[in-house]
């Protein structure tokens, strides 16, 4: 008889990229809460005392690294620094990124280059390393890409953002050929629109919230919580036959219009 489902991560460690705020803070408690032992990263070292506080007083292990994912120095020194101090890493959530809002015209080469850079080219890097050292050599792996609902739709003034996007759901379907047979499973999960620091001015503007709420077919905007069930299941044993593949945790908002057409 096959046992039953718990998404319980117990025994497995977790490497979580930009865990000093927003998503990818509410990302790795939800990982400690389920069992997991937990490396945690960002730029600055300091941002991460508090969170590596509430991870260890769960009764899980917590190492903070520095993690710089547009540096490929700083990759290979952080994955580095966690080979000398933990024997494995069975969970990659692939979370730091950012996002430059620009009407198209006024986009420049380094706005470009900031953005595509750190959500393309630092989630393929920060893999790539930690498939290397450590999934591949013990057969196991699950890589979560952080995507967005801009995977599939356009969103005016997002162009860059938009690109980076949807070049990670594209790159996530090649490396789930490249490393299925080492037993790594990589998927994409895929926010719709949460209120933190990194679009906090979109929140502050009533009308957009009103316009945005009209659209999703769930009625209101994502909360924290709403994310935590499909990154159990991505994490998990449980999801050992899914990989490739894009997870929208958006309230439906990536279906298209939620208007009925008018009669006649
Ligand atoms: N909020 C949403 O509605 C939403 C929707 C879809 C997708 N997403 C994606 O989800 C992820 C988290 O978003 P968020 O809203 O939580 O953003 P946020 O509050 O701005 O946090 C971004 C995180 O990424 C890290 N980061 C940024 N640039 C980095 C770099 N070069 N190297 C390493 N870490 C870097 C930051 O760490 P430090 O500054 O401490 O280094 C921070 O921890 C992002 O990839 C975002 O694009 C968000």
């Amino acid at each position: 008889m096959s046992q039953p489902h718990s998404f319980d991560l117990t025994g497995r460690t977790a490497f979580v990229s930009g865990t000093s705020r927003g998503l990818g803070e509410r990302f790795a408690l939800t990982l400690a809460k389920a069992g997991a032992d937990l490396i945690i990263s960002s730029r600055t070292l300091a941002s991460l005392k508090d969170m590596e506080k509430q991870v260890t007083d769960l009764g899980r292990k917590c190492l903070s690294v520095e993690l710089d994912v547009r540096s490929m120095d700083s990759i290979t020194a952080a994955v580095a620094t966690a080979k000398s101090q933990v024997e494995k890493i069975d969970i990659l959530v692939n979370n730091a990124g950012c996002n430059v809002r620009k009407p198209a015209t006024e986009i420049t080469w380094d706005d470009w280059n900031l953005v595509v850079d750190t959500n393309l080219r630092g989630t393929f890097f920060v893999a790539q390393q930690v498939a290397k050292e450590f999934m591949i050599p013990a057969g196991y792996g699950r890589i979560i890409n952080i995507g967005s609902v801009t995977c599939v739709a356009g969103y005016a003034g997002l162009a860059p953002y938009g690109a980076s996007r949807g070049g990670v759901k594209q790159m996530t379907m090649s490396l789930a050929h490249d490393w299925g047979k080492d037993g790594i499973t990589v998927n994409v999960l895929a926010p719709g629109w949460f209120k933190t620091s990194q679009n906090r001015v979109m929140y502050e503007d009533a009308g957009w919230v009103e316009y945005l709420t009209e659209r999703i077919p769930l009625g209101r905007p994502g909360a924290m919580d709403d994310l935590e069930g499909p990154l159990l299941f991505l994490a998990a044993e449980e999801s050992r036959y899914v990989t490739g593949q894009l997870l929208l945790v958006d309230g439906g908002i990536s279906v298209g219009a939620t208007r009925a057409l008018p009669k006649k």
